[in-house]
């Protein structure tokens, strides 16, 4: 097995069976606000939403998980089965692989289910030369994206993994300019991987075109965590150190989330565990919400596993909707809510 092959296999092996995220749970910080009378009928709430030109049943994204190994293809076809029939969106893991021409079919089995937002996925790192290798070009980067028929692209930034990964790609010098080019030329989203985005990156970004940021906080998925146990699995004991210390680095997904404000279309994920997670990020601000972790496992079993999680997530966010009067994802977008515990700490001094 290459390298990078032997990665992806160990992040899923590592995030189906290991603590991967902090104790503590920052979206139960947000408490909506109970309307004991909504004047609503549950089956006649409309969520369904609109982002980046595509409209999903619910406001819900897979996000990026896997490609570019055998088991790959499986897990991809699960997901898009299950988000086709549900009508909500997808991203693809990594496409460092397939830009390597290795196991291309684990990212194209996409195209085979009509999934209304297809999210390609390239990392900042990957856009600059590191050390030995050099940045993908344009022409790559295409023909990616054209793999999967992708209707957005994703760079995702992993530089917490990187530093923590005993083979981790360190430059990002250069990673921002190289972002603004391809913002300039294809819809992109800029997504983090668990670390949170601050409100001076957003800003940066959403003034040089990105479409849409994944804010992607601390308090779910930690790569620090997943290099953790790699490393310990490798008896690299430094790298094992480092991956503990920053175990809980970041901004916690809700801080990110209202920090960052209404500059720019946000995604929220990072920790997102439920519907109630996911109302609590629409009333905070999010045109729309996210998980990668919450339906790992069930994508290793089937489809129809899926499908019965993200139907989960879709009913209790229309019970959400219920008791807060909610008729429309507008009007949830501005539910009356408080926000305690250790968010509220953070934001008092941001
Ligand atoms: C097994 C696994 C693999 C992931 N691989 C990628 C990836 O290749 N590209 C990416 O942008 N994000 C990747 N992510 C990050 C997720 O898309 C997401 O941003 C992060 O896990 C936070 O969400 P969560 O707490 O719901 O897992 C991966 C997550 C998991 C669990």
């Amino acid at each position: 097995m290459t390298l990078m092959k032997e990665r992806k296999a160990d992040h899923i092996e590592i995030c189906a069976s290991e603590n991967v995220s902090p104790g503590y749970c920052y979206w139960d910080d947000v408490k909506l606000i109970h309307e004991a009378l909504p004047e609503l009928n549950a089956d006649s709430i409309d969520m369904s939403v609109h982002i980046l030109r595509k409209k999903l049943s619910f406001p819900f994204i897979v996000t990026a998980i896997t490609g570019g190994f055998s088991g790959a293809k499986k897990i991809n076809a699960n997901i898009a089965e299950a988000c086709a029939e549900l009508g909500i969106g997808m991203g693809v893991g990594s496409q460092r692989a397939a830009m390597e021409n290795i196991d291309r079919e684990s990212y194209a089995v996409i195209r085979d289910y009509d999934v209304p937002l297809v999210i390609g996925n390239v990392g900042a790192p990957q856009l600059v030369k590191q050390k030995d290798k050099n940045a993908f070009t344009e022409e790559m980067m295409c023909d990616a994206l054209d793999l999967i028929s992708a209707d957005v692209i994703a760079i995702h930034l992993n530089f917490l993994q990187e530093i923590a990964q005993p083979e981790g790609d360190t430059n990002a010098c250069g990673c921002f300019d190289a972002i603004r080019n391809i913002a300039g030329k294809c819809p992109m989203i800029v997504k983090e991987t668990g670390a949170g985005i601050s409100k001076k990156t957003a800003k940066r970004l959403s003034g040089i075109g990105v479409a849409a940021i994944d804010i992607a906080g601390m308090g779910g998925t930690s790569f620090s965590a997943v290099e953790m146990y790699r490393a310990a699995a490798k008896k690299d004991h430094i790298r094992e150190s480092i991956g503990r210390t920053f175990f809980d680095w970041g901004i916690p997904s809700p801080v990110s989330l209202m920090s960052v404000g209404k500059d720019i279309p946000v995604i929220a994920s990072g920790g997102i565990r439920n519907g109630l997670h996911a109302a609590n990020s629409i009333a905070l601000g999010a045109c729309c919400a996210g998980a990668a972790n919450l339906v790992l496992k069930d994508a290793m079993v089937s489809a129809d596993a899926v499908k019965k999680r993200l139907t989960i997530i879709r009913e209790e966010l229309r019970g959400a909707m219920m008791l807060t009067g909610s008729k429309n994802i507008k009007a949830l977008a501005s539910a009356d809510r408080v926000v305690l515990g250790r968010t509220k700490e953070w934001m008092d001094q941001l």
